[in-house]
């Protein structure tokens, strides 16, 4: 037997379960998918903006050497619009009309044998367009808002009033850049069909999404499509929506009657895969004379497709933030002409809190209190709207922990006074926060007979551990040493699981497995209680603890039985069980958490008696700035961070590294940006600069706060917590060091160079937003 503790994992650094597989080069992305008779396709895109196809010229390309067929809106059997998810409706299927929408609009699918056939003959079609004026910017008069249920808004007490009535205002426009996921893994789609079902290997945050949309596309059961994604290769928000050439890749396998891959080019995943639309935002906030917050108002405007919906939220976390009587948001977006935005993380949160941790920095100079000490005065100690206690919430250790790991108490609080050698040196800080979410989930486990567990669930592991933290929950739920656990994923014929996004997969899924591996080993004790040859006759799951691959009664450690003893004298080859996973703030009967290898009823807070909170953090940051030169470097971050109950430290603190160096990307180096016809200028990573090792200097992080109360797990979720407020920071940090205050990302050296004011109301936001999507000025 083995001697690995076997209780206890959870909680302590753990490599990657798949780490060895991946530096190997033997895990296998679906761009990596190959099988015999694959036939290559290559997806050629909409060279205008607006307008319609006139005429596209395919013989000689269809005469090309290798082509087995030409796709395009001409021949393009229907396919139906695909099913509404959580996550709301999926872009519309592609080659359904002459109409284009945007720039790089999938126009034509080559298939042939090789994908240099595909690409060579792909160069031989000649399209002649019909061109409209593309809407390029939000104060076109042919567009206008678009109504939908995803972005309410909210109000609470009296906006105009207070805010008239304050002592301090502060009102200021800030704007963000659009910015595009690039994930390392090019996204690729392998389909297979036989008969009417189909097999689909897809770079996807959500395979059964992909598989309900393909089923409604094709018109086929649902049961009869799999979607494998065992890794996934990055995505970042990416892989949430299910997209057109996800859909193309079946069409060409059904049109040719060959397994099909597709796979995006780089420059395509700028136009394919959706991205961060750019927003304008408007903070107006009151004040009195002491610090005391009397108002907020957060509207925004974003920019959407011309045929689309998009959870977009942007002011949502402006809701919750503080302790102020008095809150109004609106969020509106805006069609344009560009390609179909999607999520990235920390979606809408990540623009919405640049603009409100900014204002909120702002007010701090205009009434001379310290940024944390304003924070802390504001604090909500309960929910603003409801008034209920949080199920958690150590904000406020995170602001004090924080401040002194970063020695913010040697900070000069006056603007350009701080300096090293020639270098201006600045320091600032902001909060962070993103909204609990956890969405249904189910997993299933098994052990068999041979000692082994295997757990598995249809989510995925786009990076962020979700392998290895299962694996190790798993292990401490059952008792069984993690060599000889198993997880997977990545498959739609598992049980049912969400996207693995909004931060909420570890939340979803671990209290699924969680549920399941409590189950099962409920259903060993059934097998035993009444079991005159089993040690542990007469147990009950309350009575009982796991460890080394077995059940032994608590107070008895001589009675002991391994799982797969008892599976051999029953004549079994394994014991199977589903769990699902306990909407927060409810209880079920069979409820209970492990610890230590003993099972413990839980019992949640009673219905409406806690706000359910999510993961709290404070960014701290030193930047130099050249005054000359105006290239700011970060040169310090310290977070603070309220994840919950952490299951791994180790993946956690990657995730939290992640979501900073992404938020370094966005502050100072990320800009989607396209020419006066909407074509894009950014399509590759020479011209879309993302932060290097370089740009990511001196990283601390610490975590406070502990296990969450609303569900058995007790996690909240970091994935996309650490990116939000973190554009705020440097931005404030950026002021401290210059006296100049930047209110448009990213914080280019142009900008910074061009001294925009740090007095409110100067900058033209029109003038702002087209330069960031690169329209000429009205
Ligand atoms: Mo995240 S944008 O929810 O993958």
């Amino acid at each position: 037997m083995s001697t690995t503790t076997t209780v206890g994992v959870v909680g302590t650094p753990r490599d990657r379960v798949d780490g060895r597989l991946k530096v190997m080069g033997a895990a296998t992305y679906p761009i990596d998918v190959t099988i015999p008779g694959l036939a290559h396709a290559v997806l050629v895109q909409s060279a205008v903006t607006s307008g319609r196809v006139r005429h596209i010229a395919v013989d000689a390309a269809e005469r090309a050497p290798g082509v087995l067929a030409i796709i395009t809106h001409v021949n393009a059997p229907a396919l139906a619009h695909g099913a509404v998810t959580l996550l709301g409706p999926s872009p519309l299927p592609p080659l359904q009309s002459d109409a284009i929408l945007h720039y790089g609009q999938h126009v034509a699918v080559v298939v042939a044998e090789t994908r240099e056939q595909a690409q060579s003959a792909a160069a031989l079609i000649e399209i002649t367009y019909e061109r409209d004026t593309p809407v390029l910017a939000f104060n076109d008069p042919r567009t206008s808002p678009v109504f939908h249920p995803w972005t309410p808004d909210h109000d609470r007490g009296d906006v105009p009033r207070a805010l008239a009535a304050a002592d301090v205002q502060v009102k200021t426009t800030y704007t963000t850049a659009e910015n595009t996921n690039n994930p390392i893994g090019l996204f690729a789609t392998v389909a297979v069909w036989d008969g009417d079902a189909l097999t689909v290997y897809d770079t996807t945050q959500y395979p059964h999404a992909v598989r309900d949309l393909l089923a409604a596309a094709f018109g086929i059961d649902p049961a009869g499509v799999r979607v494998l994604v065992p890794f996934v290769g990055g995505a970042f928000g990416a892989g949430l929506r299910v997209w057109p050439h996800t859909t193309l890749a079946a069409l060409a396998a059904r049109v040719t009657k060959r397994p099909v891959k597709v796979v995006l080019t780089r420059a395509q995943m700028f136009t394919s895969v959706g991205h961060r639309p750019n927003t304008i935002q408007q903070v107006s906030i009151g004040a009195s004379r002491g610090g005391q917050l009397t108002a907020i108002e957060h509207v925004s405007t974003s920019s959407i497709g011309m045929v689309d919906e998009l959870i977009n939220l942007v002011t949502h976390g402006t809701i919750g933030a503080y302790a102020c009587p008095n809150v109004s948001t609106r969020a509106t977006q805006i069609r344009q002409s560009i390609p179909i935005p999607g999520w990235m993380r920390a979606p809408g949160e990540a623009e919405g809190s640049f603009a409100l941790e900014s204002a909120i920095d702002e007010l701090s100079y205009a009434l001379g209190i310290d940024p944390i000490e304003l924070r802390v005065k504001n604090h909500a100690h309960v929910h603003p709207d409801s008034g209920l206690p949080w199920s958690s919430n150590a904000l406020l250790d995170c602001y004090r922990q924080g401040a002194e790991r970063f020695g913010w108490s040697a900070r000069n609080p006056q603007p350009r006074s701080m300096r090293n050698g020639g270098q201006l040196v600045g320091y600032g800080m902001a909060r962070a926060a993103l909204f609990a979410y956890q969405p249904p989930c189910k997993a299933i486990a098994s052990i068999r007979r041979d000692g082994t567990a295997f757990v598995r669930s249809g989510a995925t592991d786009i990076g962020t551990g979700t392998y290895t933290i299962m694996t190790m929950l798993a292990a401490d739920c059952l008792g069984v040493p993690i060599e000889h656990v198993r997880f997977g994923l990545g498959d739609s014929a598992m049980p049912e699981a969400p996207q693995e996004g909004g931060s909420g997969l570890t939340g979803a899924l671990g209290n699924a497995v969680q549920a399941a591996c409590i189950h099962l080993v409920g259903a060993f004790v059934n097998r035993v209680s009444d079991d005159a040859q089993s040690p542990l006759q007469g147990c009950r799951l309350e009575s009982i603890t796991v460890r080394d691959g077995g059940i032994q009664i608590t107070d008895e450690p001589a009675r002991f039985e391994t799982y797969a003893d008892i599976l051999t004298r029953h004549g079994l080859d394994e014991l199977t069980i589903e769990g699902e996973s306990a909407t927060p703030g409810e209880t079920s009967s069979a409820t209970m958490i492990v610890q230590a290898g003993r099972f413990i009823p839980y019992t949640a807070p009673s219905t409406g008696t806690r706000a359910h909170a999510g993961g709290y953090a404070a960014h701290f940051v030193e930047v130099h700035v050249d005054p000359d030169l105006g290239t700011i470097r970060v040169a310090r971050v310290v977070s603070a961070v309220d994840g919950g109950r952490i299951l791994n430290p180790k993946t956690v603190r990657s995730q939290i590294l992640g979501g900073i160096a992404m938020g370094i990307g966005m502050a100072l180096l990320e800009e989607t940006s396209s020419d006066r016809t909407g074509r894009l200028v950014t399509t590759s990573l020479a011209e879309y600069v993302v932060p290097v090792n370089a740009d990511v200097r001196d990283v601390d992080m610490l975590f406070v706060g502990q296990a969450d109360s609303m569900t058995p797990l007790g996690t909240k979720g970091v994935g996309e917590l650490a990116i939000t407020g973190m554009a705020a920071a440097i931005a404030n940090a950026v002021y401290h060091a210059t006296g100049t205050r930047v209110r448009s990302l990213p914080i280019s050296i142009e900008k910074l160079l061009r001294h925009e004011t740090s007095s409110p109301h100067t900058s033209s936001p029109v003038a702002a937003i087209a330069r960031t999507i690169g329209s000429a000025s009205p």
